[in-house]
């Protein structure tokens, strides 16, 4: 036995102990809830520094959801940043209000909708500053 298997393995036992209740009640009660965002969409142009509205659609939520806490996300392209534009909202609100980050001027841009499950927005325009 190594000295890292002797330290990881009660950490790892511990975790999946922790892990396996948990996914056994979300598959038994609940249902994933991936609203369809509806703002920022393709023709949106956001400007570095202001306030904008992140919405999305709850017309079709679940009874019950497995994490009710969104956090929106910027990412480039395919790329999803850690970057978080709003946190601890509800998923049933429907919207938040972000204010835009410092970022260069591109067409590239997009958000992550983050509750059950995660979910993209198309890409928008952020005019920031130039590349
Ligand atoms: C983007 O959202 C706005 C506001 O809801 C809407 O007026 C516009 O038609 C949408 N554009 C597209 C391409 O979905
Ligand atoms: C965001 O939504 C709030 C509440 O609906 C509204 O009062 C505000 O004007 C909106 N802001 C923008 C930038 O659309």
């Amino acid at each position: 036995m190594t000295l890292l298997t002797v330290v990881f393995a009660p950490l790892f036992m511990a975790l999946f102990a922790a892990a396996a209740p948990l996914s056994g009640q979300v598959l038994a009660k609940k249902d994933v809830f991936v609203p369809r965002i509806i703002e920022p969409n393709s023709s949106t142009v956001w400007k570095s520094g202001q306030t904008f509205n992140v919405t999305w659609d709850t017309s079709d939520a679940p009874a019950q959801i497995t994490n009710r806490f969104g956090k929106v996300l910027i990412g480039f392209g395919t790329i999803s940043t850690p970057v978080l534009l709003a946190n601890g909202f509800d998923i049933l609100d429907g919207s938040v209000a972000v204010k835009v980050p410092l970022v260069e001027t591109n067409d590239n841009w997009n958000i992550v909708l983050m509750g059950d499950s995660g979910n993209f927005s198309p890409p928008f325009t952020i005019i920031g500053v130039d590349p």
